[in-house]
């Protein structure tokens, strides 16, 4: 069974092949929401860009970023900023599927000062 490690939360989590990355923070106890998006979010549909994660290892376990996702990140300003120098790494919880163990972080912050930032 996959081990989703939650960076920020120290605290691991089995689950099953396949599972939903909000879902399976949620039922664990971990809050992928920041602030007002708490309540304010959509029911998962990747509309809101409030779920957003960071993947800090185990890209290749997790299925890879679809149209609907990369559509919605780029016209979400917040998104947008977050993603820039890390495209990779910032995914949308609620459309994020685990095939393997991996290393989220919640509530990542912007990349003001990243290396490719301003380059
Ligand atoms: S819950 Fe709204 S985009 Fe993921």
């Amino acid at each position: 069974m996959p081990t989703i490690k939650f960076v920020n939360e120290k605290k691991s989590v089995e689950v099953e092949q396949g599972v939903n990355l909000r879902k399976a923070a949620r039922k664990n106890g971990v809050e992928v929401y920041e602030g007002v998006h708490k309540v304010l979010h959509c029911p998962g549909l990747g509309l809101c860009n409030s779920c957003m994660i960071c993947i800090k290892s185990g890209h290749e376990n997790v299925q890879k970023q679809g149209l609907w996702e990369k559509i919605g990140m780029y016209l979400n300003p917040l998104g947008f900023f977050k993603r820039i120098g890390r495209e990779e790494d910032m995914r949308l919880s609620c459309q994020t599927t685990v095939t393997g163990d991996v290393e989220v972080e919640t509530h990542p912050s912007m990349n003001w000062h990243g290396e490719k930032f301003w380059g």
